[in-house]
């Protein structure tokens, strides 16, 4: 086991009716003014932000509801959300929505308390040591954003999508109501799905030895996710189906199952690319490059990706051809894929062979010359995996 420091100070209030408490917490993490920041509109149509507004009031503290955070969120949005922190003096941001909401709050929250454009923070010019305290109402269950130390924001200038890692990301609480995600979309929910699936991937593969505990509780909420996902498409409304994968999608990555672990991210780096380029879901880009990374890289160790396909898929073990089983484990993830409606190639989500070498290019720019460590993938090997993701 690697040695660590873990740091996880977002309080979480679960279950029915949880945003009714809003107000309260607010308070009790000391906000007096608050931007109240949301997406393309599901929160108003669901009446979400109605309750949200009412126990705001009930709680008596001044805000100011700003909207039109896009999936894949933009800078243009943050810029606009900075200058209004500071006209209207607000001291605490508040999510309400999934992924893109918080990632642009969070986004917000550091440029407001930063002395210059907030992208020098995203590039690497400026060093974050302040933000505004964060809470969030949570939506949708799939970035895990409501307990990450990540933000993801696309700039407008290049079209580049870069995340920034640092605790004052982390938020301050966070409320998840399984029922609010009963209306999510079909294609949404397997996205999310996908997605947090994804982040216990990035954290199984790794070459860190001695990890038995946490590869082990990685198993138990792939199989758990897996499960409730199965239950969720054929029962929207399935309350504990929903729940279990609401409080899966926050451990999956709130870092708790990558301690004492190197952690690999190389999947996300070739993601990144494809929802900058083309604007997809993403979790559908997952679902495109995580089969192919899987196989390009299956022989870098074949006894983990065995243990995977046993523990995970239920796939019979055959210690004479372990490699037979390591396949079997990766095919058994693509059949789920297409099973709960994920595109697995690049055509199923409008990506084109003839544009892989902008996506490594900008790939290059934003990662450097090589990728991850389960596997140092070089440009050429990046190549490679695009072109299996094209099939
Ligand atoms: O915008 P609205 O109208 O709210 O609609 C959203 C959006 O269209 C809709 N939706 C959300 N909750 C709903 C709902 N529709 C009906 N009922 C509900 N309850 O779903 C769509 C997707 O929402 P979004 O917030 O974009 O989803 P997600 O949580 O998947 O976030 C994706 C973003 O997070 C980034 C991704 O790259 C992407 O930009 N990530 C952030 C991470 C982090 N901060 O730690 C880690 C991830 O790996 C990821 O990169
Ligand atoms: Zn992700």
């Amino acid at each position: 086991m690697e040695n660590f420091r873990y740091f996880s100070p977002t309080e979480f209030v679960f279950g029915k009716n949880a945003e009714h408490e809003v107000g309260k917490l607010l308070l009790k993490h000391k906000a007096t003014r608050v931007l109240v920041h949301f997406g393309g509109g599901s929160v108003v149509k669901s009446g979400l932000l109605d309750r949200v507004e009412n126990a705001l009031n009930k709680a008596g503290l001044p805000y100011v509801l700003f909207g039109g955070a896009v999936p894949n969120p933009r800078s243009g949005l943050v810029y606009q959300g900075i200058d209004l922190a500071r006209a209207e003096h607000l001291d605490f941001v508040l999510a309400v929505g999934g992924g893109s909401a918080i990632d642009s709050a969070k986004a917000i929250a550091l440029g407001a308390a930063y002395d210059g454009d907030f992208w020098d923070l995203y590039d690497g010019k400026a060093k974050i040591v302040a933000a505004l305290p964060v809470g969030v109402v949570l939506t949708i269950p799939a970035a895990g954003s409501e307990a990450s130390a990540s933000t993801v924001i696309t700039h407008e200038r290049g079209m580049l999508k870069r995340g920034v890692l640092s605790d004052f990301n982390r938020p301050r609480f966070a409320i998840v109501n399984p029922e609010l995600t009963y209306t999510l979309p079909p294609y949404q929910t397997s996205a999310g799905v996908t997605d947090m699936m994804s982040h216990i991937f990035e954290r199984y593969l790794t070459p860190s030895k001695g990890v038995e505990l946490t590869d082990q509780l990685c198993e138990a909420t792939l199989r758990s996710i897996i499960a409730a996902a199965r239950v969720v498409i054929r029962e929207p409304k399935n309350y504990e189906a929903r729940a279990t994968i609401c409080w899966a999608g926050t451990i999956a990555h709130n870092g708790s199952l990558g301690v004492g672990r190197i952690e690999d991210w190389s999947t996300h780096g070739l993601e990144h690319e494809l929802s900058a380029l083309y604007d997809v879901t993403h979790g559908a880009g997952l679902a495109v490059m995580f089969p192919a990374f899987m196989k390009y890289t299956v022989d870098v160790d074949v006894e983990r990706y065995r243990r995977l396909a046993v523990t995970v898929w239920g796939i019979p073990d055959d210690p004479a051809d372990p490699k037979r089983v390591a396949l079997a484990g990766i095919a058994a993830f693509e059949a789920f894929l297409t099973e709960i409606g994920m595109p697995t190639t690049f055509g199923g989500i409008g990506a084109k062979q003839e544009d892989i070498e902008t996506l490594l290019d900008k790939l290059e720019i934003n990662r450097g010359k090589t990728l991850g460590s389960f596997m140092k993938l070089t440009r050429s090997d990046c190549r490679n995996i695009y072109l299996l993701a094209c099939k």
